[in-house]
């Protein structure tokens, strides 16, 4: 039997899949629009859809992985296994209001009209703050629904804020924080082959969110120099000719990696290299 693996048809997220599953050696070629490819090296099948429908298609068996949004998966609210968060499509989704609007608080909203793509993340959220809200409920553009006079406030998502900014909106309250996942159905089909391609997507996730890191430092600062670089498990200690001085080689958060070099640079650190890691498996 052949895994079906369904993943975003279009946007953001697509284009990201597509090269997070070829560096992990699942190749295939989609010809322009189709919906179905064939993986080259595995008795895998590629479904193009949409990222929404992907966590409900996962729950009823008619793909076996699937990647796509958590906040869609939550947005769903469907029994799927979330085997791995995948590094990218970092988001929150935001209770979002006009600048200039008086509000400060979100419980403010008590009585207002909120447009949103998320109904069920919505409706939870505004339950816990106890605030009651008209729902206009959308499957799309809700960025340009307070101007349009349909809404008073939104709930959408902010990655980087330049939509908010350019709909003249502020975020009032933060309802929660997704980035893309890799999600499993529970029919559990294929669990060899499924295991085989999460480990190897696992391996370049992490891949592409370290460096690897080597110095030389004297002996007596290693302890502090393990403290700015404590490494993925633990770091590789070498000896050097020089008896009092040793070679450092670890795993460091690419996020960290400057402000870890310039540390390691005032602890005493010298020879500090850099050097990408394409795949790994730790
Ligand atoms: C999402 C969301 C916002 C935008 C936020 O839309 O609905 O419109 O991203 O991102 P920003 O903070 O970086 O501007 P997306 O582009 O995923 O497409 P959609 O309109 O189909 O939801």
């Amino acid at each position: 039997m052949r895994l079906r693996i369904g993943l975003p048809s279009k946007g953001r997220l697509a284009e990201l899949t597509v090269q997070l599953l070829r560096q992990a050696g699942v190749n295939f070629r989609r010809s322009e629009r189709a919906l179905f490819a064939r993986a080259r090296e595995f008795p895998v099948d590629m479904t193009f859809l949409r990222a929404e429908d992907i966590p409900v298609l996962c729950t009823e068996g008619a793909i076996d992985l699937g990647i796509t949004g958590s906040d869609l998966v939550a947005e769903a609210s469907v029994p799927v296994t979330e085997r791995l968060r995948l590094g990218f499509g970092n988001c929150c989704l935001a209770l979002c209001v006009p600048e200039e609007s008086p509000w400060k608080n979100s419980t403010e909203l008590n009585g207002k009209r909120i447009a949103t793509t998320f109904p069920h993340l919505t409706h939870a959220a505004l339950q816990a703050r106890a605030i009651e809200a008209h729902f206009v409920p959308l499957s799309g553009s809700v960025e340009i629904m307070i101007q349009l006079g349909v809404a008073d406030a939104i709930v959408d998502l902010v990655e980087t804020g330049s939509t908010l900014a350019a709909n003249g909106l502020r975020v009032l309250d933060e309802i929660g924080r997704y980035e893309t996942v890799l999600i499993q159905s529970p029919l559990g089909r294929e669990p060899a082959l499924t295991d085989r391609i999460v480990r190897r997507l696992e391996g370049v996730v992490i891949a592409n969110a370290y460096s690897l890191l080597e110095y030389n430092i004297p002996r007596d600062r290693l302890g502090d120099a393990e403290r700015v670089t404590p490494g993925y498990k633990s770091p590789t200690i070498s000896a050097l000719e020089d008896p009092q001085w040793c070679a450092v080689k670890v795993m460091v958060r690419k996020s960290l990696l400057l402000e870890a070099m310039e540390q390691l640079e005032q602890i005493g650190a010298v020879a500090i290299l850099e050097t990408e890691i394409n795949n790994c498996r730790l």
